[in-house]
């Protein structure tokens, strides 16, 4: 048996198609333009790679973006005092600071000077308290993308074992939530876990995110699974998921592909957060 492939790219245009017309209604409706503004701190090409995307993606559907770039030894009261500056800036719905920062930045710090309400990467404690309690609040971008990922297999989520490896903030933690949310039956496995393939082995869906690429092989995977592979490491220029495609491809039902998996939704979902903070923009 080979898998279907879960291709992020189709679906991200498609979002954007619909996103693209919403902002024109929101135009000639309300007279708003969604305005994002992205703070760049640094040289690192990676981010400055994923910026410019994100560009990109707001030029596409008819977003306003801002980039704002500062020195990578800047003071931390100067990046505050910008955050600050665009919580008041009318123009600007959502705020979103590339990470990772440079280590003498405090990025809690940071994050915690966001307006809640401008926190369109879903970061802000306030924001994924209200996520833990089943709010109305942004949800964070890849967590999001992922769900919609799922949900495009049209398989149904509700009753299914769901095995996420990974339990960062931005998308461990945040995913297992939403995945109890679609009344999934979740299990959280990081570094310490002991049994880690005998875990992934009973997933119906699994969840990959931690970084190490290609460090899952179809041993790990049950026949007929949903795998998503939110692995995104450059190795010798190429980009590698976490998951062993070639022979993943071969025993999953459902996979997603690194590029063109993950990646083209987090953009999108940041896109369509983007435009619920123009929407509830009074
Ligand atoms: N760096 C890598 N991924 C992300 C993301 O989703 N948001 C931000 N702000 N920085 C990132």
């Amino acid at each position: 048996m080979s898998a279907n492939l879960i291709d992020g790219k189709t679906l991200a245009n498609k979002v954007k198609e619909s996103l693209q017309n919403d902002i024109k209604r929101l135009g000639n409706d309300r007279g708003i333009v969604p305005g994002l503004t992205v703070i760049l701190v640094g040289n690192d090409p990676a981010s400055q790679i994923y910026v410019r995307n994100k560009e990109r993606a707001c030029k596409e559907v008819g977003i306003r973006s801002n980039v704002v770039y500062m020195e990578e030894n800047i003071h931390q009261d100067d990046l505050l005092r910008e955050i600050y500056r665009y919580n008041q800036d009318s123009d600007t719905h959502g705020i979103l600071v590339q990470l990772p920062l440079p280590d003498h930045i405090d990025e809690g710090t940071i994050i915690n000077a966001i307006d809640p309400r401008k926190d369109v990467d879903g970061f802000h404690p306030i924001t994924m308290g209200s996520l833990f309690v089943g709010g109305d609040g942004f949800e964070p971008c890849t967590p999001k993308g992922i769900i919609a990922l799922i949900k495009e297999t049209g398989e149904e989520i509700a009753g299914k074992h769901a095995v996420v490896i990974g339990r960062s903030n931005i998308v461990g933690k945040p995913v297992s939530i939403m995945l109890l949310r679609e009344n999934a039956t979740v299990t959280v496995c990081h570094s310490r876990t002991k049994n880690l393939k005998s875990i992934a082995q009973s997933a119906d869906i699994l969840i990959v995110a931690m970084g190490r690429p290609e460090s899952i092989d179809s041993e790990y995977i049950k026949e007929g699974a949903i795998v998503i592979d939110v692995g995104t490491t450059r190795v010798e220029g190429k980009l590698k998921g976490d998951v062993k495609f070639n022979e993943a491809f071969q025993k999953a039902g459902w996979i997603t592909p690194v590029p063109g998996g993950v990646g083209p939704m987090t953009i999108a979902m940041l896109l369509k957060n983007t435009l619920q903070a123009a929407t509830i923009h009074e």
